[in-house]
């Protein structure tokens, strides 16, 4: 990070997040990648860090940052793991709904113990069957008096085992298509919400990914996103537009970790008489990796500038940045696996595990297909007269 390009506090709050990252994320980082378990002591860690709520305004007990000091926490969580790098970053894509659609009374009522990190919320959009089509959803949510009664299914829920909130999207108005979505937010200990199976995973296996269950799970009214049904999808495309640079910005982290061992590595391997790093083919190689993470880091970053600024066109930009990270991630990780040779392909050193953890950013929040379904839309529309 070029530091005449941030704030002095982005800057303070990288140091904060790096010094975390390397000194409690890293040196656990492998052993919940076996033990597929929560890390729990890094949760704390971040707590007493005061990182728990950076993106979430002052008047709720956060630190009142925007997208790019998101950003800036996220990349340096995933350069040490990936998977932490999600586990903290999906608590702000499970807040922003709230944050872009929620009343008053409810930002009051559920941020500030997220801000707080008392509580971790997660986000409920797809389904078994509803996917990259997303607006295609069966879960049901039907008012009954004062309540909402939940019936359904959803799927791939990142932390929803660990949240005390989940932003659950579901259909209130059946025969509305996406404009009869609706948010509602769903606390843990609901009669009828229930945590099905764990998904075991390639990679980001320290945060659980998991199935949930609604059997007639009765939820306050109150808790319905805006107060107003038929709000729902554009409230989770809205919160996409947002958080989709946090996987960006994870992505440019776990690229730049694995740079970071490539460079090690090929620094200190020695072959032919020589540091493997003395040949030009891999220096090349090097060059390529690092030009590719400043590329990514740079779009990333001018798109969580973009959504801070209040820009009303954030869709396509922030769908570039989430593409071209991820991709860049899949491709420098991949490289540093080769660059280790046989070391890499093994669990001895850590190169395998950024190159598992980067496959998962170029399919959630959207494949990768779909960020170019979304910027070919807005490109064309933009052509046919749209503003940019
Ligand atoms: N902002 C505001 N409103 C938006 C919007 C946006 N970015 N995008 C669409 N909308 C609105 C449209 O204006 C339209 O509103 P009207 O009905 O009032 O006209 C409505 O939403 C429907 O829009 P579309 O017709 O464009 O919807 P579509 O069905 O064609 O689908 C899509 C659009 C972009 C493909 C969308 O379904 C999508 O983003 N799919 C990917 C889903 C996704 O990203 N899932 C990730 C799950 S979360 C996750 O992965 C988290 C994790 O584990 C960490």
């Amino acid at each position: 990070m070029i530091n005449e390009l941030y704030t002095p506090r982005q800057i303070e709050l990288r140091e904060r997040a790096r010094d975390l990252a390397e000194n409690v994320m890293r040196p656990v980082a492998a052993k919940y990648d076996v033990e597929q378990t929560y890390p729990w002591e890094v949760q704390k860690a971040i707590k007493e860090a005061g990182l728990s709520g950076v993106w979430i305004p002052e008047e709720y007990g956060g630190l009142g940052g925007g997208v790019l000091d998101l950003c800036v926490v996220v990349e340096e969580f995933s350069r040490a793991c990936g998977g932490m790098g999600v586990g903290y970053a999906v608590n702000a894509l499970g807040s922003f709904p709230i944050l872009v659609g929620g009343t008053d009374d409810q930002k009051e009522r559920w941020l500030p113990p997220i801000a707080a990190g008392e509580k971790l919320i997660a986000f409920g959009l797809s389904e078994k069957e509803a996917g990259s089509d997303a607006g295609s959803m069966t879960t049901r949510a039907e008012r009954d008096g004062d309540f909402y009664v939940l019936n359904g299914e959803k799927k791939w829920n990142t932390g929803g085992a660990v949240a005390s909130f989940n932003t659950i999207f579901a259909v209130t108005q059946p025969d509305r298509g996406a404009r009869g979505i609706s948010g509602i937010v769903v606390e843990e200990g609901t009669p009828g919400y229930r945590v099905g199976k764990h998904e075991d995973k390639m990679g980001i296996r320290c945060v659980p990914v998991v199935e949930l269950h609604f059997e007639d799970c009765r939820v306050p009214a109150e808790n319905l996103l805006g107060g107003t049904e038929g709000r729902g999808f554009k409230h989770a495309m809205m919160t996409l537009d947002r958080a989709r640079p946090g996987v960006a910005a994870q992505a440019v982290g776990l690229a730049q970790g694995a740079l970071d061992l490539a460079i090690e590595y090929t620094h200190k391997r020695q072959q032919f008489g020589q540091s493997i790093s003395s040949f030009q083919g891999v220096q090349w190689m090097l060059a390529d990796m690092a030009t590719q993470i400043e590329a990514a880091r740079q779009l990333v970053h001018a798109s969580a500038r973009t959504i801070d600024s209040g820009h009303k066109n954030i869709t396509k930009i922030s769908a570039m940045g989430k593409l071209m990270a991820t991709d860049v991630a899949m491709k420098v990780t991949t490289e540093a696996v080769q660059l280790f040779g046989g070391y890499g392909y093994c669990k001895d050193y850590p190169a395998e595990k950024y190159m598992r953890d980067a496959k998962i950013t170029q399919i959630y929040e959207g494949t990768n297909q779909i960020q170019r379904l979304v910027i070919a839309r807005n490109l064309l529309r933009e052509a046919a007269g749209g503003t940019d």
